[in-house]
């Protein structure tokens, strides 16, 4: 096959979406066609290699229910959420920056008071404490923001993996601020954790040599009047893998050293800027 004849038949198929009554749709559609046959020119692929990477695929929807998202874990380890939350973050100079929701995200957390551990459950791990203050671009302080949290427990898990093991409520909680802006989580050391492994994503790290470990973080998910939501982490400076996140999550302004406060608690202040909608 000829350069040309390439060519000719990307033409033929992108003239096909010419007709095409939504706009948005096919600029992507075409921009997905456009580097998919460049992909496959570049690696010169062959037709039993691509029916392999279809079975792969198909694999991987098959992994899907409604407790396990592969595709999204696929998307996760390929560094492509990462991309698209940086894509979509489009903030405001100095504001806070995003990173993946990730799967273990339940709505609803019970609401919790100003410095009200989220620990329920017993539990070996150091304790820390969060506090912080939410401001918008400005440094004018937010009152009645929330910060809904979520993180693993020592063992490693989530109690939505869990949940014949952990109170359903246990290192979870939705915090508010005060008249000044500022807030205060305590809660428990969070650990490293493996991204499920035991699919295909997994499978396609494997076969690569690559890990799948993500480095400790407490999720946070803030909302504010007038304010744009901020889905973000706050990783722990003393982590392991914090240069080697599977999901490539880590963002240099989200990592915190936990350090004993004037009380003698081990904690860390991570001050949030968020940006107007
Ligand atoms: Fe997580």
């Amino acid at each position: 096959m000829t350069d040309k004849a390439h060519a000719e038949l990307l033409e033929e198929v992108l003239s096909r979406y010419e007709q095409s009554p939504n706009p948005r749709l096919r600029e992507i559609t075409e921009a997905a066609i456009r580097h998919l046959h460049a992909f496959a020119e570049e690696v010169n692929l062959q037709r039993d290699e691509w029916f392999a990477g279809i079975q792969f695929l198909t694999a991987v929807g098959q992994m899907c229910d409604d407790r396990r998202q592969e595709f999204i874990l696929l998307s996760d380890t390929l560094g492509v959420s990462t991309l698209v939350e940086m894509l979509t973050h489009d903030g405001t100079e100095g504001s806070t920056e995003n990173t993946v929701l990730g799967p273990f995200y339940v709505a609803e957390s019970p609401r919790r008071a100003r410095g009200e551990t989220m620990l329920v459950d017993p539990d070996e791990g150091d304790r820390v404490v969060i506090r912080g203050r939410i401001t918008d671009t400005e440094g004018r302080p937010i009152a009645g923001a929330t910060l809904d949290c979520w993180q693993n427990a020592t063992a490693g898990f989530y109690a939505v993996q869990q949940p014949d093991v952990q109170s359903a409520e246990n290192l979870r909680g939705i915090y508010e601020t005060g008249a000044d802006g500022t807030y205060e989580i305590r809660t428990v050391r969070p650990v490293p954790y493996p991204v499920p492994y035991d699919g295909p994503a997994g499978d396609l790290l494997k076969v690569h040599g690559r890990g799948w470990m993500r480095p400790g973080h407490t999720h946070m998910w803030v909302r504010a009047d007038g304010y744009k939501d901020l889905i973000t982490h706050v990783f722990d400076e003393q982590s392991d893998y914090l240069h080697a996140d599977a999901v490539f999550g880590v963002r240099e302004s989200l990592i915190r050293l936990f350090e004993p406060d004037d009380n003698g608690e081990l904690a860390t202040t991570f001050d949030i800027i968020l940006d107007p909608r």
